[in-house]
């Protein structure tokens, strides 16, 4: 399949546009910057340049091009205020920036799109030890800011659910690790011994190694039923205090370092959502029975060996 790509460069993109190639499939990737075309046409890629947020602009580089899938996975974690605001970049690529590339999708001819969701829509709170499937409700609110970041989950998948003439398929991602995911940037502030975990933190998450993740895309775009929605995660839920005990000893850092969770509420308030407030424990078995996905990675001390 030839397919267009937004996101290429990022923490998913990079291994996805390997496991694209070595799938036999075509990739046209978006880059903002010329500079970075590098990254992707090295990986066999053909690079177009274009912001997702910029819908004219967007049109425009895709004039003339053909494609039969288009793949959002574009977030802008990097870029984002330490307060979740509607202007958030990251929430507005998922709810506008879907927009876009479903125009986009249109003017180069695509009848397929896979688009980045995530589990934390089934509600930022402590589901105990009860498995959370697709069956389960999504777009659960609780009344915090972490709230916005369930609605944009909601925002792209309905809109690529409800495209006319659209297959439209959701990944909804468990915590990324691996290569510039979420345990690189930790193991990054634990080498300063900059504070990163709440004390007496308890909340519990699915995590799912980048590879894996890139791997379940590429199963989804050839396999995933049009207007489903697949979890993609690992089989062992980890408490984020062993997460980052396990990211210390996997980089050679420091111990993690606690702060007070007055503290990361009042700095980072989404992170408090996350790490405090919510516990959640994933099934991927849709993901394994119709795309005949499984993480090579069945955990995080796995994958972090392999990172
Ligand atoms: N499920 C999860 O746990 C999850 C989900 C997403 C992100 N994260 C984590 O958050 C951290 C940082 O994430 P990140 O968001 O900065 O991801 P990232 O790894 O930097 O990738 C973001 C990708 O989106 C592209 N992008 C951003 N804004 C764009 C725009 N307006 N138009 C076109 N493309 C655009 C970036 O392109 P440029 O190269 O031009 O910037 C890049 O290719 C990582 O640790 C990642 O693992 C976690």
């Amino acid at each position: 399949m030839r397919v267009l790509l937004a996101g290429a460069t990022g923490a998913i993109g990079i291994p996805l546009l390997s496991a694209l190639a070595a799938a036999g499939h075509e990739v046209i990737a978006l880059v903002r910057d010329p500079a970075k075309e590098r990254l992707v046409t090295e990986r066999g890629a053909h690079a177009l340049v274009a912001d997702v947020l910029d819908g004219d602009g967007l049109l425009r580089a895709v004039e003339g091009q053909s494609a039969d899938v288009v793949m959002h996975q574009a977030t802008a974690l990097r870029d984002a205020p330490r307060r979740l605001g509607p202007d958030d970049p990251t929430l507005a690529l998922r709810d506008r920036g879907t927009a876009h590339l479903l125009r986009a999708a249109r003017e180069v001819g695509a009848r397929r799109f896979v688009t980045q969701s995530l589990i934390t829509g089934y509600g930022y709170r402590d589901h105990g030890t009860r498995i959370l499937t697709e069956d389960d409700d999504f777009g659960v609110h609780v009344g915090t800011v972490a709230d916005l970041v369930t609605d944009s989950s909601v925002a792209t998948e309905r809109q690529v659910f409800a495209a006319a003439g659209i297959e439209g398929v959701a990944l909804r991602y468990g915590m990324f690790y691996g290569r510039n995911a979420f345990s690189d940037m930790f193991a990054g502030m634990m080498r300063r011994r900059i504070p990163v975990l709440p004390r007496g933190a308890t909340g519990t998450t699915s995590f799912v190694h980048v590879h894996d993740a890139a791997v379940a895309a590429v199963a989804a775009m050839e396999r995933g039923r049009a207007g489903q929605a697949y979890n993609v995660v690992d089989d062992e839920p980890m408490s984020w205090r062993d997460f980052m005990t396990e990211v210390a000893r996997a980089h050679g850092t420091p111990r993690p370092v606690a702060m007070p969770r007055w503290l990361i509420r009042a700095a980072v308030p989404y992170l408090g959502c996350l790490m405090i407030d919510t516990t959640m424990r994933i099934s991927h078995a849709k993901a394994t029975r119709e795309l005949g996905w499984t993480p090579a990675h069945r955990g995080v001390r796995d994958g972090l060996r392999a990172r």
